[in-house]
């Protein structure tokens, strides 16, 4: 049987929700990388770069206050499964009230994607998002993380990163190749959104 799907609608940004993002870009600008949350928009060029209404089980790393979890669980198939990777404890402790069996949500780093899967006893994603910030960690950290994107997806499998900046595609280029790339000009900054294609 299709199980129901919850109403995600209630469950959009609210202004308190940017306060507390707010709140944590102050408190750790290095590691929430971005003042607001995602636009809409580019919510759905996510979507449809990661073709997300074909995905059976997506890993998303910071996802922050869930802005962009809510548009991926939107776009999801009802039987799919998301499994939401976040540093932030507060941000960690907001998306774990997210009412949708979808989900699991794992507080810990996107440098351990592998042991976050087996914990939640999720298997090989379809699809790897990222929203971390890749230009404001150390070098070593930023490989090891595209490296640990990589040897956990399932053949065929995308990995899609939205960045501002091109460090994520410098670092990538040089470990997995070359990505196809994207903008979204309506999103405060403007976002590249970078595609890579497991073979
Ligand atoms: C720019 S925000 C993106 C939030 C949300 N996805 C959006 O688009 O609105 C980046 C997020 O990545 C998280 N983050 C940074 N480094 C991380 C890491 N190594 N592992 C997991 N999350 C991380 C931050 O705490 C923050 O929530």
């Amino acid at each position: 049987m299709v199980p129901a799907m919850p109403n995600l609608q209630r469950f959009r940004p609210q202004p308190d929700k940017r306060l507390t993002f707010l709140n944590e870009f102050i408190r750790r600008p290095g590691l929430v990388g971005s003042v607001i949350p995602s636009s809409r928009f580019l919510e759905r060029k996510i979507v449809s770069t990661a073709q997300l209404t074909e995905a059976k089980n997506v890993v998303e790393l910071g996802p922050g206050t869930g802005g962009t979890t809510r548009a991926v669980l939107r776009a999801l198939p009802a039987s799919s499964r998301i499994l939401a990777i976040e540093l932030s404890a507060q941000f960690a402790s907001l998306l774990a009230r997210l009412p949708d069996p979808r989900l699991s949500v794992e507080h810990g780093s996107a440098a351990d994607i592998r042991g976050a899967l087996e914990r939640h006893g999720m298997e090989a994603p379809d699809v790897v998002l990222s929203g971390i910030p890749f230009s404001t960690m150390p070098t070593e950290l930023g490989r090891k993380i595209i490296e640990e994107v990589w040897s956990s997806l399932a053949p065929g499998g995308r990995f899609v990163a939205y960045q501002f900046r091109d460090r994520v595609s410098v670092l990538g280029k040089q470990i997995i190749g070359r990505p196809k790339v994207d903008i979204e000009l309506l999103n405060v900054p403007p976002m590249r959104l970078y595609c890579w294609k497991k073979p």
